[in-house]
């Protein structure tokens, strides 16, 4: 780590269409060191980094690059400086192969300005093998994972000699191991002395991975310091202003009858043989690493993609699977991890995309009442403590978090008898957390039926009853809340495990 910032911020204020989101933020990055950025839901954290990269500038403040005053007024003079953003959903073209996305936006040219493809390709094949990864410069990026893809943007910075690279939320959609190969990249780019920025949710990884750490709060910086001063506890309390425990709290309740009940479940190609049950007023977690087809059978029980074969019958009642509307109409909701493509209507009001999943409670006879809609929404922005200025403003306006939680909100307002929770705390923080499983706990307590894919073993571990473990499109175990540890669920999802009674 160097002493002098290649970054700094002073003075850094934002706002948008209302009051501020970022006040006087002053923000230093060391050269070489790997930087964290934390707080909760709304606190500011993606919006700093977009003006430190030129997506749009701040509304007042400076910013420093090596000491001297600069104005960066876009993405691309950003990488021109040295400064690249990795987006959490990678920016990627997928028609086209690893080296043409690695180089789109800035090619080589050669002489006569025709774009150096050889070229092109010999610097990526380079730039990956340094980077020990598993994909090749001419491999098609369509289909590829997200981490891979993640990686396909590291390269593209890379490529262009970036001195500072921002990840924001990077591991969030990563498998453990794929994290763990994430880090050893990152540090890796520090060790050549490249400065990255990380920012997440997950307390463990910010231990594990930073130097130091910033806190934002309410769009304002708490405070910067090592993070091997830190304890968990500290972090917390700077983040939310209070301690808060990450134990999370398991009611008592009591379980009925079958609601939810899946027979040989099978979709080719994605997952075959699947049985499951989830009872009124239990939580039954669904382990299994990303892209064991846990989702898959999500989308299946729904009524998104068809089954070959198989039933799924909610109450007693067999499903014909064919349209979400049947499942919506016997009562099962849907909860996607993919707020931004299934869940939400980006474009509309926060308070229009709550209400619309339960359009009868504010409608009389045909006609709309604004009253009834503003108490309802009010409710649910209340109980999940849903961060905005108006439930008038769109929801593409709200932070990552405060999307997941509209998501949620609308969901439960559909009073459905069976909830499928699609990593429900994906990019939610630490005390948002918490009410969010506090929501959960009393959903079941009400009598619901709640199956949880979660790849969140706290999560699993804390909140099921149950749990069964996806291995390559297969249940490969089901545990008891007896049974049930670490573990063993990893072994399972790994395919190594035994069954307790599957
Ligand atoms: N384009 C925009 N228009 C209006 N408001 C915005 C816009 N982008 C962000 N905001 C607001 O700025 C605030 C900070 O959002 P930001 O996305 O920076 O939060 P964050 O710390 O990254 O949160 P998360 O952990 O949920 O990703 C939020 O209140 C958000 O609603
Ligand atoms: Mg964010």
């Amino acid at each position: 780590m160097s002493e002098n910032p290649i970054i700094s911020t002073r003075g850094i204020c934002k706002s948008f269409t209302g009051p501020l989101v970022l006040e006087n933020v002053d923000f230093d990055l060391l050269g070489g060191e790997i930087h964290a950025l934390i707080g909760e839901n709304g606190a500011g954290k993606s919006t700093l980094m977009k003006i430190i990269c030129g997506v749009f500038p701040p509304s007042s403040g400076s910013i420093f690059l090596n000491g001297v005053k600069t104005h960066i007024a876009s993405p691309h003079k950003a990488a021109e400086l040295g400064i690249v953003l990795i987006h959490q959903e990678p920016l990627i073209f997928p028609d086209l192969n690893v080296t043409e996305n690695i180089f789109a936006g800035h090619s080589r040219k050669t002489g006569k300005a025709l774009v150096d493809r050889k070229g092109q390709f010999r610097e990526a094949e380079r730039l990956i093998k340094s980077l020990n990864v598993n994909f090749k410069a001419g491999d098609k990026v369509a289909g590829m994972s997200v981490a891979d893809q993640q990686m396909v943007e590291i390269v593209s910075a890379l490529s262009q000699d970036a001195r500072v690279i921002v990840m924001d939320e990077p591991t969030a959609a990563l498998t453990s191991g794929e994290v763990h190969n994430l880090f050893k990249i990152i540090n890796m780019l520090k060790s050549e002395g490249r400065s990255v920025i990380f920012i997440s949710h997950r307390l463990e990884e910010i231990n594990q991975i930073s130097d130091r750490v910033t806190v934002l709060r309410d769009g304002r910086k708490i405070d910067t310091r090592m993070t091997a001063e830190l304890s968990q506890d500290d972090i917390i309390r700077m983040m939310v202003g209070r301690s808060i425990t990450e134990q999370i709290p398991k009611t008592e309740t009591r379980i009925g009858e079958t609601a939810l009940e899946v027979t040989n479940l099978t979709r080719r190609g994605q997952f075959k043989d699947v049985s499951l049950t989830v009872r009124r007023g239990e939580i039954v977690g669904l382990a299994g690493l990303v892209g064991s087809g846990r989702s898959e059978v999500a989308q299946t029980i729904f009524g998104i993609y068809p089954a070959d074969s198989g039933k799924v019958a909610v109450n007693g009642t067999p499903l014909s699977m064919k349209s979400p509307a049947e499942a919506i109409a016997k009562k099962i909701a849907y909860v996607t991890e993919d707020r931004q493509h299934d869940g939400l209507f980006l474009d509309f009001t926060v308070a229009n995309n709550i209400s619309a999943a339960a359009w009868w409670k504010v409608y009389n006879k045909g006609v709309f009442r604004p009253e009834a809609e503003k108490k309802l929404v009010g409710d649910y922005v209340d109980k999940l403590r849903i961060r905005l200025h108006s439930v008038k403003q769109k929801v593409k306006e709200l932070s990552g978090g405060n999307q997941q939680k509209t998501v949620l909100s609308k969901w439960m307002l559909t009073e459905p008898d069976v909830l499928i929770l699609d990593e429900p705390t994906r990019g939610i923080d630490v005390g948002a957390k918490a009410e969010v499983y506090h929501f959960i706990n009393e959903l079941v307590k009400q009598g619901k039926a709640v199956l949880m894919i979660s790849s969140e073993m706290t999560e699993i571990l804390g909140l099921s009853d149950r749990t069964y473990v996806m291995h390559e499109g297969s249940i490969s175990a089901v545990f008891d809340r007896s049974g049930m540890n670490k573990e063993a669920i990893m072994l399972a999802a790994v395919g190594g495990g035994k069954n307790q009674d599957a």
